[in-house]
């Protein structure tokens, strides 16, 4: 295991977390045409950081590091890392960040149309997932788990987590849809909301069922039950705040500008969003690499254990 690989596959899972905060703040600003240049802000490269600047021009500054340090990722991952399935999801990383940062350049350019910003959006979310993805594939943990672990039930658990994750994955498209299809100073559509909280309950049903079969089926194996546990908590934190958010956006056009608690809990919904989705991966990840298909029990490959 390379140390120094991890911790900087950590750093940039982390700076990602940390731009997706920023993303929402200009959304949630109403701060996406502070100004209608790109890839320059009013031709220049540093500009004052002045009213709804700051949170436009400040995300392309956080975003322009995350790319950085995902070339410097991919080019340590070519350095260190062996196994070449991982250097490739850490290219498959790197042409994201490409492409979501010309995403963002055509919201400006196209004066945020809804299917490409609700695509930047679920970019984002793709994007920070590979880079948790990679933490978790360099991590010592990872390294040392054997597929030990036997299926136990008729519906293999690592089918359950993919059910969740894909049904979550529809919810954050969902959700994007939702947010970019109104300013704060106009009412969501009503059918949206709707589809949305259907998306909800679909969610807490797939994601309650992966959750509570683990802690059914695999007591005491920490390296399962932790993710688990986690995304259930992080799921029930993630429901209150849409509740706050709709509340709070339901309120909000009547506002002389978007103002807090509106911008604080919409920002945070899309933030708990991304690690219900974050902490999912991990769970469905750990799924695959520590429990055993039939014939892998039999006969443990070479290449099962080795990974
Ligand atoms: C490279 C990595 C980038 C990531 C991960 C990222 C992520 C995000 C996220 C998560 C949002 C919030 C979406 C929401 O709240 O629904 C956002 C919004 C936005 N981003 Fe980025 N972004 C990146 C690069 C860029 C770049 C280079 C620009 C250049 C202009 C940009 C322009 C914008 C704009 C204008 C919005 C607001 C869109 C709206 O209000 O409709 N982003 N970004
Ligand atoms: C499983 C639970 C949920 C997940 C994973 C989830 C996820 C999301 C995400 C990721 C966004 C923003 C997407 C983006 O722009 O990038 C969003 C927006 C939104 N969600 Fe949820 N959501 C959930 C439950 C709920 C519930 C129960 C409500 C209650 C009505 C709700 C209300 C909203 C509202 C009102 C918005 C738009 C906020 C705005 O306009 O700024 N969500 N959701």
């Amino acid at each position: 295991m390379n140390r120094g690989l991890n911790r900087f596959a950590l750093l940039v899972a982390c700076a990602t977390f940390f731009l997706i905060i920023a993303g929402a703040l200009v959304t949630s600003n109403d701060a996406g045409l502070a100004t209608n240049d790109w890839p320059l802000s009013n031709g220049q490269v540093f500009p004052k950081m002045v009213g709804n600047l700051f949170w436009e021009h400040g995300h392309r500054l956080v975003a322009t590091t995350v790319g950085l340090l995902t070339i410097g990722l991919t080019i340590y991952l070519f350095a260190k890392e062996k196994r070449q399935w991982v250097r490739r999801v850490g290219v498959f990383g790197l042409f994201a960040v490409i492409a979501q940062g010309l995403l963002g350049g055509l919201t400006v350019k196209l004066m945020l149309p809804l299917a490409v910003s609700t695509a930047h959006a679920t970019l984002a979310q793709l994007f920070f997932c590979t880079t948790v993805g990679l933490a978790v594939f360099t991590s010592q943990s990872w390294l040392e788990a054997k597929p030990t672990l036997e299926e136990k039930g008729t519906i293999p658990l690592r089918y359950l987590c993919t059910a969740a994750l894909v049904t979550i994955f529809f919810q954050l498209i969902l959700g994007a849809t939702l947010r970019h299809s109104a300013t704060w100073d106009k009412p969501l559509p009503i059918e949206l909301v709707l589809a949305h909280i259907g998306g909800a309950l679909a969610v807490t049903i797939m994601l309650g069922m992966a959750s509570s079969t683990v802690l059914r089926r695999y007591k005491g194996e920490q390296f399962l039950t932790r993710p688990a546990t986690i995304a259930l908590g992080l799921l029930v934190v993630q429901l209150f705040l849409g509740v706050a958010a709709y509340l709070t956006r339901s309120a909000s056009p009547k506002d002389p500008q978007p103002l807090n608690p509106m911008i604080g809990i919409t920002v945070a919904h899309v933030a708990c969003g991304a690690l219900v989705f974050a902490t999912t991966i991990v769970l469905t990840l750990r799924t695959f690499r520590v429990i055993c298909v039939r014939d892998q029990a039999l006969n443990l490959s070479p290449r099962v254990v080795s990974n």
